[in-house]
């Protein structure tokens, strides 16, 4: 079932440009998008959305939020499942819910549903399994089409997730730009990168395996700062963190030392040399700066640089580049990468 792949996790970072495209032939419809009227209309009518989610599922929930923010105008908050399930913000008059899972079977999740149930509230779930409780039990529910994720860790369900709620915002904006254009330019830059991944695997080699790393990033990558965070010490047991970059000088950077991998995320211009002053600061006290990059935005001596995609679309190739830090960092580190220690696939226990 893996074919000519050593690990799930490699498998399925690979099929990420496919996954794209399924997703995208599976919800347009030439130029018509594939979503129930109805489910828009209940979005329509809410004042704001709240996305609940937990792990990798509520970092793609953070992209979700600027999505649909920027496309649609409404205000979203995003809430870790286990918090919402028993610290409830002040719900705005007419809330609409959007719940993410891969599985569809996280209990944090299910405990946020039977309250959200027990009140009448709009529910969606964005899932990779439609036959799952939370598909069942919410009012809505969208497939994402990723195909069966087995890797412990989420990559393929993640940029999956984010590309339904792309196109979700989309549906509900003024559609101003080409989608499906803009989305299947993302897979094609997906796919760039993996065609040769050498200069990151020496990286790796050369940098990952001391005791601690960091993500830095502002805006959105941020977000995509902590999923890679995530990422990295979830399966190489490398402590790492995702921090703002503008943050790290109001106290975590007392913690880099000589060697210290500080990998800084930039796809934004407007924050662009901001973030490598950052990168400056913690370089000139230890650190090895690694910066990834898009192609516009590139300075001589970047380290892994990406094509260009629509401003909004960013994270999903941003993120790449951090899926394979990850699965390098442990191979090279000899975990076992599928199954990392103390974890299951879906969490059933609250
Ligand atoms: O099935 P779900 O999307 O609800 O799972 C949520 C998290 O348990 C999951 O994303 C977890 O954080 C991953 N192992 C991260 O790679």
């Amino acid at each position: 079932e893996k074919g000519n792949y050593d690990h799930f996790m490699l498998k399925e970072i690979n099929e990420q440009p496919g996954v794209i495209r399924n997703i995208i032939s599976k919800y347009f419809n030439n130029y018509e998008i594939n979503l129930n009227p109805s489910l828009i209309k209940s979005i329509n009518n809410s004042s704001r959305i709240y996305i609940l989610a937990a792990g990798t599922s509520m970092h793609a929930g953070l992209v979700g939020k600027r999505l649909l923010e920027q496309l649609t105008n409404k205000p979203v908050e995003v809430h870790i499942a286990s918090e919402f399930a028993y610290y409830r913000p002040i719900l705005d008059t007419n809330p609409f819910f959007i719940l993410i899972s891969q599985s569809g079977e996280t209990a944090d999740l299910r405990a946020c549903l039977t309250y959200l149930r027990s009140n009448k509230y709009k529910t969606l779930t964005i899932t990779n399994v439609i036959t799952s409780t939370l598909a069942r039990e919410a009012d809505y529910a969208l497939e994402i089409y990723a195909g069966p994720e087995i890797a412990v860790a989420s990559t393929k369900a993640y940029i999956a997730q984010i590309s339904v709620l792309a196109i979700l915002a989309y549906e509900l904006s003024a559609k101003d730009f080409d989608l499906k254009l803009e989305l299947s330019k993302v897979a094609q830059a997906i796919e760039n990168f993996l065609a040769d991944t050498e200069n990151l695997q020496a990286l790796v080699s050369k940098y990952f395996k001391k005791e601690h790393a960091f993500y830095i990033g502002r805006g959105i990558d941020y977000a995509t700062a902590l999923e890679a965070a995530l990422k990295l010490k979830e399966i190489s047991y490398i402590h790492t963190e995702g921090f703002a970059a503008g943050e790290l000088k109001h106290g975590t950077i007392a913690l880099i030392e000589d060697g210290t991998p500080v990998i800084a995320l930039i796809s934004d211009e407007t924050i662009n040399l901001n973030t490598r002053s950052n990168l400056h600061e913690v370089k000139s006290r230890g650190a090895i700066p690694i910066i990834v990059t898009l192609e516009s935005l590139k300075q001589k001596g970047d380290d892994i640089i990406l094509d260009d995609v629509h401003p909004l679309l960013t994270p999903l190739v941003m993120v790449v580049p951090t899926q394979l830090i990850s699965y390098y960092a442990a191979l090279n580190l000899g975990f076992d990468i599928d199954k990392p220690r103390n974890l299951a696939k879906s969490v059933t226990v609250e």
